[in-house]
């Protein structure tokens, strides 16, 4: 039996897709009753609601699993005490896996919540435990929180300059990963960089919008301070509004590429290009 914590989120339901389709079961925690339907519908043998803030919870739930994947809340600001509490956890269950959902570049001390998951990256070091560390690149499905004005207006709009340079990786393929280095040997102690095959402009980004949508998409650059607008109308907290600006900082002075190299060879195959996945989310209408 493998949990998946924070397993009703994006992250959380593609892993347990992938886990599945390789006929594992999976035990998902999850916060909230609702959401137990949600990943028995995926195929979760079984599902404990419980709070990862809650040692108590994170203990019942490691109980008699083999494997834990480990995925924190969005920018929590509780990251390295929540991912501590999931490492003792295993411990004491004495799992004999335990692979850390982390990020892309978390040394980079500007981005306040990479910089956690690197904490919990250090304590997982220390801990003793058989580890896997994943690191992947922003996911091409993020770009789906526009797909409206995307679709409806024509605009693809960012926080951070239009030029600025991406690795923007498939969630399908960090799932696919996920569940390799979940199932297969040979992973023990590894740190693994997920990067998407291609590095794009969100200029770029909009063009292929373009041609798979048949109509004009522009790239357009929006203050933060308009973003910041809109975040806190959808209910988004101060911590992550604050944290969200740093990285849009960062991503306008570096932005935010990697090498695909690595889950390539984890896949067996060259990752999903942008062009592929915005095929597939018309093909599929799951914009
Ligand atoms: N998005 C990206 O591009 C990207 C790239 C690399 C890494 N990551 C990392 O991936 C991780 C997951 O991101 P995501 O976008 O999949 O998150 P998400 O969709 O927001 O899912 C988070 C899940 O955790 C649950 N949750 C929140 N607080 C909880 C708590 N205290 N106890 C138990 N469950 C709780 C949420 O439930 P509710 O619905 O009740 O809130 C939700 O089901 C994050 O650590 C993020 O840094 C993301």
């Amino acid at each position: 039996m493998i949990l998946v914590t924070g397993a009703a989120g994006k992250t959380g339901q593609a892993v347990i897709k992938a886990l599945v389709a390789r006929r594992q079961p999976v035990r998902a925690l999850v916060r909230r009753d609702e959401q137990t339907q949600t990943v028995k519908s995926l195929g979760a043998e079984e599902a404990i609601v419980g709070d990862m803030r809650d040692a108590t919870a994170l203990k019942r739930a490691a109980q008699g699993v083999h494997a834990i994947y480990h995925i924190c809340p969005n920018v929590s600001p509780e990251e390295i005490q929540i991912g501590k509490t999931a490492i003792a956890a295993a411990r004491e269950a004495g799992v004999e896996r335990f692979v850390f959902h982390s990020v892309m570049h978390p040394q980079t001390e500007a981005m306040t919540h990479h910089w956690n998951k690197l904490r919990v990256e250090e304590a997982l070091f220390e801990s003793g435990l058989a580890y896997t560390i994943l690191q992947p690149s922003s996911y091409m499905q993020n770009v789906l929180g526009g797909w409206k004005a995307i679709v409806e207006r024509g605009v693809y709009t960012v926080p951070y300059t239009v030029e600025a340079h991406m690795s923007m990786v498939d969630l399908d393929d960090v799932a696919q990963a996920a569940a390799v280095v979940l199932t297969e040997p040979g992973h023990l102690g590894a740190t693994y960089e997920l990067a998407g095959p291609e590095v794009l402009t969100q200029m770029q980004v909009a063009e292929i919008l373009s041609k798979h949508l048949k109509r004009p998409v522009r790239a357009e650059q929006i203050t933060i301070e308009a973003w910041t607008l809109q975040a806190r109308a959808s209910g988004m907290g101060e911590y992550q509004i604050e944290t969200l600006t740093k990285m849009f900082h960062y991503y306008d002075r570096s932005g935010f590429w990697g090498n695909p190299h690595t889950l390539s060879q984890l896949l067996g195959r060259t990752p999903s290009k942008f062009d592929a996945f915005v095929e597939r989310t018309i093909r599929e209408g799951s914009g």
